[in-house]
């Protein structure tokens, strides 16, 4: 318990560094050309870009520091040394650390989606290897209606593997297309990152202390750099996080959900991102022509934001592209009008979806939306996490 109370305090003076630290870096960062435009407000000043970079820093050295003090003991004598929990924490590191990197690179170099794609899975690989050598169980229980057809338990193999690459890879870009209003993306990982804490405060006492003792140890200065960012990146954002949040935050989920071994509880915290990325499918693979933003649209006259919109040509229009609108109208989840060439929809998005079906608001009011939804569907995750868990799988 000891090591819980010295991440706090290390937390919270990394709380005060980062929120120090921002405001006196911001030149620093326009005048080296990172910078973006809030395309939601009149004014078309300098916004520094990539901010994530110093509230991720910030993160890394607490936890380096932290090191010596959880290994403290073993280190006068190295016989016991933990040589498995250290590989794990320093892969996870490692993986964190790539993003990082990998980034910031992305928000110099503007990197094209296939790359945004591929830099997750290569980053995840020291994590997947660390994973291999320490625990190797690629085993999943089956929930008890499936039992009589599969039996209690199946080995995927091989598979285990890659559902673990493809959770780090959804789990950075998730973040990152729910986006472009002020706060949204830190807002979302600020209420993630507490309801896994919560996950790991009632987990604690149980079989699993080890796991979720190491997650906390991520979790807490995870949350404390994060809560400075979001203090400055709110509305109206005085700073952009930049895609080096996203993908830095987005790896610290994936790193404590594997290493943890609560991955699917962790995709159960990621439910409005999976509601996101479903709707935005067709656009994400082109089947539905997609714009370089798909934030809402500000209206100069009302101050207020609306649903964004898309152009597709009748004559573009295919089969699938054809079911796909014919379904959405179906359920509602289009607003589309058309003349003699054109259909004009909006952005598939959650953000515009819910611009559509509540009617124009303020950015602030439309973020506090969001966010409140994401912690209702948080609530439904500990509900389907403990009750309905109880009759699934007999725990
Ligand atoms: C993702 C989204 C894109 C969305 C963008 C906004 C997909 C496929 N991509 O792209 O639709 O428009 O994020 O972050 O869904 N910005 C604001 N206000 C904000 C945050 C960002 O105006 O609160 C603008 C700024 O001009 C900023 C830019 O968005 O410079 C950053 O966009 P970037 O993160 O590079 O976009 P992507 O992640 O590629
Ligand atoms: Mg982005």
């Amino acid at each position: 318990m000891w090591t819980i109370i010295v991440i706090l305090i290390f937390s919270v003076i990394a709380y005060f560094i980062t929120d120090n630290l921002i405001p006196k870096l911001k030149d620093l960062f326009i005048n080296a050309g990172l910078y973006g435009v809030d395309l939601c407000k009149i004014s078309k000043e300098k916004i520094p870009e990539a901010i994530g970079v110093v509230s991720g820093c910030v993160f890394l050295v607490t936890i380096f520091l932290f090191i010596p003090i959880v290994f403290g003991n073993n280190l006068i004598d190295t016989r016991l040394f933990p040589h498995n929990e250290f590989a794990e924490l320093l892969a996870g590191l490692l993986s964190i650390c790539c993003m990082l990197l990998l980034g910031f690179a992305d928000d110099v170099l503007d990197l094209r989606w296939k790359y945004k794609l591929l830099l997750p899975t290569v980053a995840s690989l020291p994590l997947l290897v660390v994973y291999y050598v320490n625990f190797n169980s690629t085993t999943i229980i089956v929930p008890v209606p499936l039992r009589q057809i599969l039996g209690s338990s199946v080995n995927i193999g091989f598979l285990y593997y890659v559902y673990m690459g493809m959770l780090a890879v959804f789990c950075t870009n998730a973040i990152n297309i729910l986006a472009g209003i002020n706060g949204l993306e830190v807002g979302q990982s600020v209420i993630i990152a507490i309801s896994i804490i919560i996950f790991d405060i009632l987990e604690l006492g149980g079989e699993q202390q080890k796991a979720h003792t190491f997650s906390l140890h991520i979790m807490i200065p995870y949350l404390a750099t994060t809560l400075a960012l979001l203090k400055h990146n709110w509305y109206p954002s005085k700073v952009f996080i930049g895609d080096t949040f996203c993908y830095v935050s987005g790896m610290t989920f994936a790193v404590v959900a594997i290493l943890g071994h609560f991955s699917k509880t962790v995709l159960l915290f990621f439910i409005p991102q999976i509601l996101n990325f479903i709707y935005s499918t067709p656009q994400l693979f082109h089947i539905i022509p997609c714009p370089r933003h798909r934030l809402p649209k500000y209206c100069v006259e009302t101050d207020l934001v609306e649903a964004s919109r898309t152009v597709i040509k009748k004559s573009d229009i295919n089969a699938i592209s054809g079911i796909i609108l014919r379904i959405l109208s179906l359920l509602h989840l289009v607003n589309k009008v058309e003349d003699n060439q054109c259909i004009y929809t909006n952005n598939f998005t959650l953000i515009n979806l819910f611009l559509i079906k509540l009617g124009p608001m303020s950015e602030a009011k439309l973020t506090i939306c969001l966010l409140l939804f994401q912690c209702i569907c948080s609530c439904l995750a500990f509900l389907i996490r403990y009750p309905m868990a109880t009759y699934f799988y007999n725990v």
